[in-house]
Formats: structure tokens, sequence, C-alpha cells
């Protein structure tokens, strides 16, 4: 947090199952107390061209924001996307980001579990208009 709050931006990286190993490294240690961790994970760290901030170039899509705000007693943090990098390996035909393709990784805060998310089920603004 103190990092976002001097650089005033942050990244915002998809995993997907190939890095589960290395996120889950990444969320249960601290920079502060293990300060080689991103070498320890495997990861690679580097630099973004359009905001202050690493990019982990392992994974195949990030959200690239400026920190729009903090409020310390909520800890609520907003921030504006201002570029989205994404892996070709991720992309359809067509150049448009592909949620198959991508696969990323869910989090399950009641069971602790990691998810893939990778099945359409239906179109949005459209299947309810049906009824
Ligand atoms: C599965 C998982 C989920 C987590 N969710 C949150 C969360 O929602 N909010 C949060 O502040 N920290 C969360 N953490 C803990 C942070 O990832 C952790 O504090 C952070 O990685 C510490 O790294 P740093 O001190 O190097 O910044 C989570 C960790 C794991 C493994």
């Amino acid at each position: 947090m103190q990092n976002i709050l001097e650089r005033k931006a942050f990244t915002v990286s998809m995993a997907n199952e190939k890095n589960i190993k290395a996120i889950d490294y990444l969320g249960v240690t601290s920079g502060n107390k293990v300060a080689n961790k991103f070498k320890k994970s495997g990861l690679t760290a580097i630099r973004s061209e359009n905001v202050d901030a690493p990019l982990i170039a392992e994974l195949p899509l990030a959200l690239e924001c400026k920190l729009v705000s903090y409020d310390e007693k909520t800890e609520l943090l907003l921030g504006e996307i201002v570029n989205v990098t994404a892996d070709d390996s991720v992309l359809d035909e067509n150049g448009k980001l592909s949620v198959e393709k991508l696969a990323p990784v869910c989090y399950d805060s009641a069971g602790h579990g990691y998810y893939v998310m990778e099945r359409r089920v239906g179109n949005a603004f459209s299947d309810g208009k049906t009824l």
C-alpha cells in the first residue's frame, strides 16, 4: 500500500492456472519480510510504460491504473485504468480479449479455493429478453 501511495499507481494482473503456486506465494508472503519475494515466486517484474508500477511478465492480462483516491478508514482504493496490457495468446482472431483463452483464476474467499473461469453460459443484455 505504501508503494501505491508513493507512486500513485498500481497494476492488477489476472492469473491463469499455470501461475497458481506463484500468485498464492505472492499473496501469503510480504515483501516487508521477504526482500526477494518476486525472485522467490519465479515471476518477473517488468516496468510498465504507462504507470509507475510493475507488470508481471508471466501473467497474460493486466490493468494499469493511476491512483484516484485512498481512504485509510475504509481502505477503499479507487483507480483509473489508463491502459490494458494483454498477451497475444489471450486474444481472439479479431484482436479482442478471449475469456476462454485467458481462463482467469478466481478466488473463493469462503472456501479458500482457486477456480478457473472459462465457459460461457449466456449472453448479457439478451438472454433475459426471451422471457
Ligand atoms: C488468497 C488470498 C487472498 C487475499 N485477499 C486479500 C484481500 O482481499 N485484501 C487484502 O488486503 N489482502 C489480501 N490478501 C493478502 C495480501 O495478498 C498480502 O497482504 C500481500 O500480498 C502482502 O504483500 P506485500 O506486503 O508484499 O504487499 C490475500 C492473500 C491471499 C493468499
